[in-house]
């Protein structure tokens, strides 16, 4: 059964409860759990305590709803039916549940999704309005300093134009990469190849400084089906950022190890685990506030004056491509993680084939 079970009598005491419900509440079957009074066996879950207490108290008893574990990060979907004998006496109580949180994941990221469609179609079109004056004022500046070529304060200027009109034109051309749908030029990659690459790329893009890198890849890592280019692209936006948070000190720790995933049949997965390709990319440097990490994957959400903010809005699109999955954990001051999920062989990836 992939649904929690608890029943209780009405003293209070466990009747029942089935694997799947020490499964979702971390918990481990003691023997003399049954007739233990149910706050003894769950004393470590105060919350679902809570809720079995209402039983016999409530008018009205909770029907398909949601509460959250937050020790254990977990979000459950529950009902809690009395249970009666023949004459309508209540004898004890039932509480079915099952575990929401991959469900909650599916339904963050469908959101992002749909709000990344809508934000990426207005870019697009202030990304096209903006090339063309671009290009003019570059021209056009260009001319003029030909015009000038004595004037000291006037080069200067017209250097300061020039190079300001190309930092917007770097910034458009990048939003209209982070517009154009992901096309994949599927091939088996190597992981160890493509994160050497993204290392490198970060540290032409951005000051490494005195940082520490090291890349740690599990000896037997298969190769993945995926697309080498924009992977690296993923790995060097994550290692560039990671860089300019440690602000030139501090560690970056590369790691990729291989992982068996089981997919959740409620989304038309198998049972069968599916070989995944972990890569965590984790630095010691200040970390993420609590009120930035739901926005840091948001298009154009920056906290430095001279970023675009499409980093982390480009890396999601190229691993949600790629069948995957990217999550962030961080702690203030002590640093941020983000590991990158991708599966070694995508079911889809011949359709994605771009050609
Ligand atoms: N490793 C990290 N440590 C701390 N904060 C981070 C880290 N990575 C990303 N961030 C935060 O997330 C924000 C968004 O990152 P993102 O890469 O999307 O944009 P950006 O780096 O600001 O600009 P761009 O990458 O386009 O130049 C950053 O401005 C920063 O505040
Ligand atoms: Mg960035």
């Amino acid at each position: 059964m992939r649904n929690g079970v608890i029943a209780i009598h009405r003293d209070g005491t466990v009747a029942l409860m089935n694997d799947e419900a020490y499964r979702i509440f971390g918990l481990t079957r003691a023997p003399g759990d049954l007739g233990r009074p149910f706050a003894e066996v769950l004393r470590e879950r105060p919350p679902i305590i809570r809720v079995l207490s209402g039983a016999f108290e409530l008018s009205h008893l909770p029907n398909r709803a949601e509460l959250r574990l937050r020790d254990l990060d977990r979000v459950i979907g529950y009902t809690l039916s009395q249970v009666l004998d023949d004459d309508g006496r209540s004898i004890g109580a039932a509480m079915f549940f099952k575990d929401l949180t991959l469900v909650e994941q599916r339904e963050e990221s469908e959101r992002l999704r749909n709000r990344l469609a809508s934000l990426g179609e207005m870019a697009a079109g202030i990304a096209h309005e903006l090339k063309n004056p671009l290009a003019g004022i570059e021209v056009m500046a260009g001319l003029l300093r030909r015009q000038v070529p004595d004037s000291k304060d006037a080069q200067s200027l017209l250097a300061d134009i020039l190079s300001e009109a190309k930092l917007a034109n770097a910034i458009v051309v990048e939003m209209l990469e982070f517009v154009r749908p992901v096309r994949l030029q599927v091939e088996r990659t190597d992981v160890a190849d493509v994160l050497q690459h993204a290392v490198t790329m970060a540290e032409s893009k951005t000051s490494r400084g005195e940082v520490a890198v090291k890349v740690d890849v599990e000896p037997a890592l298969p190769m993945i089906e995926g697309d080498h280019h924009q992977l690296s692209q993923v790995f060097t936006n994550l290692v560039a950022n990671a860089f300019e948070a440690l602000e030139g000190k501090g560690r970056l720790v590369i790691t990729a190890a291989t992982k068996l995933v089981e997919a959740d049949p409620a989304f038309g997965g198998s049972h069968v685990p599916t070989p995944m390709v972990v890569v965590d990319v984790a630095d010691n440097g200040p970390g993420l506030p609590v009120e930035v990490t739901d926005k840091i994957f948001d298009p154009f959400f920056t906290t430095k004056p001279q970023g675009s903010g499409l980093g982390l809005a480009i890396v999601r699109k190229i691993v949600d491509a790629h069948d995957g999955r990217i999550d962030v954990s961080s702690t203030p001051g002590m640093g941020t993680r983000f590991r990158v999920t991708l599966p070694v062989s995508s079911p889809l990836g011949w359709f994605k084939q771009g050609r």
